[in-house]
């Protein structure tokens, strides 16, 4: 580590930075985008390859040892692999993921793990087709099935995470078949509550479904038991009793993990931002475009982290959404 570690006001040190390579996305989730689509970027307004990497090298320099790829949806950035080998050479950077809806990954899987990403995160919310269809948009369920299995057949990518988004009067359904989905594949699946992040506006607080009413339903059928917490772990994990198969929650609403978030995040057009709910970003585009040196970068970041939020305010009175939805910033 060349640079002094970044850490923000509150004590805390950023270990995982968040990359969304691009705003656009193949899916159209109601829990994310509008049917008809957001206005996308212009072209030359997303990071360069060049440029993420140069930024990830110089976090990288700062102790920022983990970076998950993110989109919109990673896959349709074109030569993504490309971007993905490029980022696995970056010294200090020993954890390289991504975050996908697994449309692509029939096509991408053996490219993304000889480029060296090492997890995967699977987006899938419903196990039948025209439940999927409804959240989704998309007639897509055979085809990231697919994928899926395509991705698993490489040794290197377990363990693969498959990750639900709960809603409310919807994922009710679906937590035993994918408790069983858990059971039978060599996946951990992870209920994720639903955040307000949504360009549609539609959250409110009733929607969400929590972590632990997820895990009491299937505890009853299927008995679970917790798993130790790793440090800076979002979900938290169980296992099946009779040892097959293991279940996440990731519980952003009721059980707020913000104490000890070590993440940022940077977006498709190169802003820094320092919590999904922040409500200012700060513009690294524009100072890498102009000339900056490292050390001008690493002054505007180590600035704007050390402002990080200390907490979200989701659960408070007069709580503000971010103008981004999750497409534009990357989950
Ligand atoms: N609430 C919770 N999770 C969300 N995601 C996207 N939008 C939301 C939201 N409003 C998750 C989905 C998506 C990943 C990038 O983030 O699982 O695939
Ligand atoms: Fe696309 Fe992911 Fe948003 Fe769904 S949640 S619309 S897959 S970016």
């Amino acid at each position: 580590m060349a640079r002094a570690p970044l850490v923000d006001g509150h004590g805390r040190h950023i270990g995982d930075v968040r990359v969304s390579v691009t705003d656009r996305c193949n899916f159209r989730c109601q829990y994310c985008m509008p049917a008809e689509g957001l206005p996308w970027l212009e072209r030359d307004d997303v990071l360069r390859f060049e440029e993420i990497e140069r930024l990830t090298g110089l976090l990288a320099e700062m102790g920022v040892s983990a970076v998950r790829l993110t989109g919109g949806e990673p896959l349709v950035r074109r030569e993504f692999p490309r971007l993905a080998a490029m980022l696995a050479a970056v010294a200090g950077l020993d954890d390289l993921s991504i975050t996908t809806n697994g449309f692509l990954l029939e096509r991408d899987a053996a490219a993304l793990v000889e480029a060296g990403i090492g997890r995967f995160n699977v987006s899938i919310d419903s196990l039948q087709r025209d439940r999927f269809y409804e959240m989704t948009r998309r007639d897509a369920l055979p085809q990231v099935l697919r994928g899926l299995a395509a991705l698993a057949a490489f040794p290197q990518a377990h363990p693969i995470k498959v990750n639900a988004v709960a809603i409310r009067g919807f994922t009710e359904e679906e937590t035993l078949p994918f408790a069983r989905f858990a059971r039978e594949h060599p996946y951990e699946v992870r209920f994720i509550e639903f955040m307000p992040l949504d360009a549609d506006r539609s959250w409110d607080h009733a929607k969400v479904l929590t972590g632990d009413e997820i895990r009491a339903a299937v505890h009853a059928v299927y008995p679970l038991e917790a798993q130790p917490r790793e440090p800076n772990a979002t979900a938290r994990v169980f296992r099946f009793a009779d040892g097959q198969g293991r279940l996440g929650f990731i519980n952003p609403v009721s059980e707020p993990f913000c104490a000890d978030c070590d993440r940022i995040r940077l977006t498709a057009d190169g802003k820094l931002r320092t919590c999904l709910f922040s409500l200012n970003e700060t513009d690294l585009r524009a100072p890498l475009r102009d000339g900056a040196t490292d050390d001008d970068l690493e002054q505007i970041i180590r600035d704007a982290v050390w402002r990080k939020e200390l907490k979200h305010h989701v659960n408070e009175p007069g709580f503000i959404q971010p103008a981004r939805s999750m497409s534009a910033i990357g989950g």
